[in-house]
C-alpha cells in the first residue's frame, strides 16, 4: 500500500479542486472516483439500459471494460479502450450515474478498481465512500463539506461564467435533494468516517482548505 489521502463529501464542496491541488503538491496520483461512476453510466446510456431497471444495470455493468490511465498527470478514463473523459461531465451522464451508482454490482466492480490503484501508488482519492469503504485504512481522511447555500452560489457563479442561465434557488433545491439521496441510499451512503477530519469550506478559500489538509499530512 502507498500513502493514501481520502476526501469524501457532498457534491459541490470542492473535493476535486482540492484533491488535485494536494496531489500536485505532494506528487501523488489523483483518483477521481466520480469519473468512474460516470464512465459506467455512459456505458449504460450507450447500451440503452433503462435507468430505473436495477436488474438490467446489474447485468450490463459486468460487461463494461473500464480502466484508468495517467497522461501528463491527468486521469484518463478508458471505456473499452476509448478515452471518454470529454463525455463524462454532462447532465445526462450525471443523471444516469445517480441511478446506477447505488447498484451494488456497479460499486463492487469500481471499488475493486479503486483499491487496485491505491495499492500501487500514493494517492489522493475523492468520492463519497473512500474513507468508509474503499480505503478504510487511509493515512488521512477528510470529510469536506460546505453549506448548501455556499455550494449553490459556487455552482451558480460557474454557470454564469460559462454564459449559461441559472436560477440560484433551484440549484440549491437540487443540491439539497441530491445530498438527501446520497446520504440515505442503502449501499455505501455518504457519511463522515469516524476517524475523518471535518473541514467546512463555507468560509474558507481554496488555499486555506489545501493548507489545512496538508498540515494534517505532516
Ligand atoms: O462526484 P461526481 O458528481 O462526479 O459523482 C458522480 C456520481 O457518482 C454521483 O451520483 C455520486 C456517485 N459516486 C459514488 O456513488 N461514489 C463515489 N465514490 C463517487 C461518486
Amino acid at each position: 500500500m502507498g500513502y493514501s489521502i481520502a476526501i469524501d463529501g457532498p457534491a459541490g464542496a470542492g473535493k476535486s479542486t482540492i484533491a488535485k491541488m494536494i496531489a500536485k503538491k505532494k506528487n501523488y496520483i489523483y483518483v477521481d472516483t466520480g469519473a468512474m461512476y460516470r464512465a459506467m453510466a455512459l456505458y449504460l446510456i450507450r447500451n440503452h439500459v433503462d435507468p430505473q431497471d436495477m436488474e438490467a444495470i446489474k447485468k450490463a455493468c459486468v460487461q463494461a471494460d473500464i480502466s484508468i490511465e495517467y497522461q501528463d498527470g491527468e486521469q484518463v478514463v478508458l471505456l473499452d479502450g476509448e478515452n471518454v473523459n470529454r463525455y463524462l461531465r454532462t447532465e445526462e451522464v450525471g443523471n444516469m450515474a445517480s441511478c446506477s451508482s447505488p447498484v451494488p454490482a456497479v460499486r463492487e466492480k469500481l471499488v475493486e478498481l479503486q483499491q487496485k490503484l491505491a495499492s500501487k501508488a500514493d494517492v489522493v482519492m475523492d468520492g463519497r465512500d473512500i474513507g468508509t469503504v474503499v480505503l478504510p485504512k487511509a493515512d488521512v481522511k477528510i470529510y469536506l463539506t460546505a453549506s448548501s447555500h455556499t455550494r449553490a452560489r459556487r455552482r451558480y457563479l460557474e454557470l454564469l461564467e460559462k454564459g449559461e442561465d441559472a436560477d440560484m434557488e433551484k440549484i440549491e433545491q437540487d443540491i439539497i435533494e441530491r445530498d438527501d439521496r446520497d446520504m440515505h441510499r442503502e449501499h455505501s451512503p455518504l457519511r463522515q468516517a469516524e476517524d475523518a477530519v471535518l473541514v467546512d469550506s463555507s468560509d474558507m478559500s481554496v488555499d486555506e482548505v489545501a493548507e489545512r489538509i496538508l498540515s494534517l499530512c505532516r
